[in-house]
Parts: C-alpha cells; sequence; structure tokens
C-alpha cells in the first residue's frame, strides 16, 4: 500500500511537472478530485486493520498536502507566464466570456417606433426632462387654474404660488410640440420620444417614471383622416397588420377635437377576451387636431395652419407587442428579463 502511495506521489510529481496552463486544473482534478486514486484509497480504509489505517491515513496526509503545495506552486508559476508577456500566452487556451449589457426592450421599440415615422418623413425632436411649467402647462392651453392640471400628477422642481420661473419634471412630452413650434415654422412633421414622470403611486400598469412619443404635424389643410391614416399605419407597422383603430372621443385642453386612440385587442380581434376586459378595445394614447389657441401661443396663424398631434406611453406599447404583464418589468434592470429579448 506504501509503495502504490509513493508511486502515486511521484506520478503526481511528474503531471504537475509537465502541466501547462490550459490542463492544470484537469490535472488537479485527476489527482486531487473525488474520483483520484487518493481519494479511492481514503474510501477504502476502513477495510484495514487500526493500525494499518493510521499509518496508511498519515501518509495519503503527507502525500496529498505535498501535491496541493507542488500545484500551488505551479498555479503561481503558470499565472505570471500569463501575465508577463502576451507572446508567450496560451491562446489555445478557451477566454471568459464577459459578461456585456444588453439592451432594453424599450430601446428596442424605440428604435422601431423612429424608423417608422422616419419612412413617413417626420424627423425626431427632443426637450428636456426637467420643463419650466410655462412648456408643459401653460403654453399648451392649461393654466394653473385649470381642473385638466389634476390629470397630470407633478414632481415640482420649483413651486412658489405666483412663480414665473417654476420648474417640474415634464408630465408628458407635449412641451417639446411648444419648444419646436416656437422654433420652426410650418410645415412640421417631428417625434418627439423620451422620459416622463408622474407623482403616482406604481403598479402593474402605473410608473411614475416612464416614456412618452410625441408626434405632431402642422401643414396646411391638415385633417382628422391624416391623423387616423398616420396612426394606423404605425400601429399595424409595430403590431402588426391584423390590428384596427378607433377613435373615441375625449378631452385635453391642447386639441380641439380631441380622442382616445383605441387598438383592437390583440389576442380576441376585438370579439371581447379577458385581455381587453371583454371590451374587444385597449386604450393606446391620447391625440387631436391642435388648439387653435396653442397655435397662436406660438405664433403659428390658426387660419393658414392646422395639424394634429398625439401622445402616449412607450411602455405600453411594449408592453402589448411583447405580451409583458407588467410595467415594472421594464424599468427593472433584470437582466433575466432583459435577455429574453
Ligand atoms: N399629452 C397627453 C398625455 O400625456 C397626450 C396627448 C398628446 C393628447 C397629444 C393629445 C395630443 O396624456
Amino acid at each position: 500500500m506504501e509503495q502504490k502511495i509513493k508511486q502515486l506521489l511521484e506520478e503526481a510529481r511528474v503531471a504537475i511537472a509537465t502541466a501547462g496552463v490550459a490542463d492544470l486544473q484537469l490535472v488537479e482534478a485527476r489527482l486531487l478530485g473525488r474520483k483520484s486514486p487518493l481519494s479511492e484509497i481514503m474510501a477504502g480504509l476502513g477495510n484495514l486493520s487500526p493500525e494499518e489505517r493510521k499509518q496508511v491515513g498519515i501518509l495519503i496526509n503527507q502525500v496529498k498536502a505535498e501535491i496541493t503545495q507542488l500545484l500551488e506552486i505551479k498555479k503561481q508559476e503558470v499565472f505570471t507566464i500569463k501575465q508577463k508577456s502576451a507572446t508567450e500566452r496560451d491562446t489555445t487556451i478557451p477566454g471568459i466570456k464577459p459578461e456585456v449589457g444588453h439592451l432594453s426592450p424599450l430601446t428596442y421599440i424605440n428604435r422601431e417606433l423612429v424608423d417608422i415615422f422616419k419612412e413617413l418623413g417626420f424627423e425626431v425632436a427632443e426637450g428636456p426632462e426637467a420643463e419650466t411649467e410655462q412648456y408643459n402647462f401653460d403654453m399648451l392651453n392649461i393654466p394653473a387654474s385649470h381642473p385638466a392640471r389634476d390629470e397630470w400628477d407633478t414632481f415640482w422642481l420649483r413651486h412658489e404660488p405666483d412663480g414665473k420661473n417654476n420648474t417640474l419634471l415634464r408630465t408628458h412630452t407635449s412641451p417639446v410640440q411648444i419648444r419646436y413650434m416656437l422654433s420652426h415654422k410650418p410645415p412640421i412633421r417631428i417625434i418627439a420620444p423620451g422620459r416622463t414622470f408622474r407623482f403616482e403611486a406604481e403598479d402593474a400598469t402605473h410608473a411614475a417614471v416612464f416614456s412618452q412619443i410625441e408626434g405632431l404635424m402642422i401643414d396646411k389643410n391638415i385633417s382628422v383622416a391624416h391623423l387616423k391614416s398616420v396612426l394606423l399605419h404605425f400601429v399595424r407597422r409595430i403590431l402588426g397588420d391584423d390590428h384596427d383603430i378607433r377613435l373615441r372621443p375625449s378631452f385635453f385642453p391642447f386639441t380641439e377635437p380631441s380622442f382616445e386612440v383605441d387598438i383592437s385587442c390583440g389576442l380576441c380581434k376585438g370579439v371581447g377576451c379577458k385581455g381587453c376586459s371583454n371590451k374587444g378595445w385597449l386604450e393606446l394614447m391620447g391625440a387631436g387636431m391642435v388648439h387653435p389657441q396653442v397655435l397662436r401661443n406660438v405664433g403659428i396663424d390658426p387660419n393658414e395652419y392646422s395639424g394634429f398631434a398625439f401622445g402616449g406611453g412607450i411602455e405600453r406599447l411594449a408592453m402589448l407587442k411583447y405580451g409583458i404583464d407588467d410595467i415594472r418589468w421594464l424599468l427593472s434592470g433584470d437582466m433575466k428579463f432583459i435577455k429574453q429579448f
């Protein structure tokens, strides 16, 4: 038995001395792993007499300690060589794949949206997330006293009673309409995707930080028909040709008439099912013809020009497109979730 163990030590010395970076781990497993000859001898100790058992046990532990030490020295050596020079590097070792980031489904859908509207001649416009009260509300025909302000629960950054310089986190992307119209003359065709904020309790369908996409088209003789055809085209491109839209009367201070845009439920195709609470339709976004007062506010003559605007949540679109049942997934940064897209 002792002879055999010593023989094993000799073999181990040779194996370690000749091992390279590539097979060092394998050699270690072979020498000390659960199925190694040493482990097998250990497992068989019970069959020996107490006296023998003691002797062999001590020897095995010594041999193991020596092998471990040799392996340690070898590892150091191999590792420093690896660090020392690139030319000495063993290029046959498979590399360690670094964990790289992954785009959020929101980014994907955003890119898709932008591409679809670009094809129609729309340009991308941007505005700041920290906005003035004036652009977010007043210029959009929502004065401080207007009850419709309650629709947009606001995170105020500065909120003084008669403050002229009040600021807030924009509650919608509509202020980008104002900014763009103040700096450009019609014809105008823009979309404005971006982050928006509402001081709201969060649940499966509401998030305090979310994204919207705004659309605005101003030219001569623009009508609801243009609005509807652009929206239908966009919905079918992003969600599929088997979708329909409908416009329901609604109210926004900055559009007249105003609509709620519904899409036919993708599950039951408009018949009515659990997914749409038996309505056959799902709310998608707000829209309407730009209010003449808003055009006047930015110096565009409503007798000469008209236009439509629309705006809605991008998360909602992503949820419909990908079948996601909780908006909070989209903002979680959870890699297991994100990697599915
Ligand atoms: N800004 C509105 C909202 O956030 C949506 C909207 C945009 C409605 C443009 C009409 C026109 O609710």
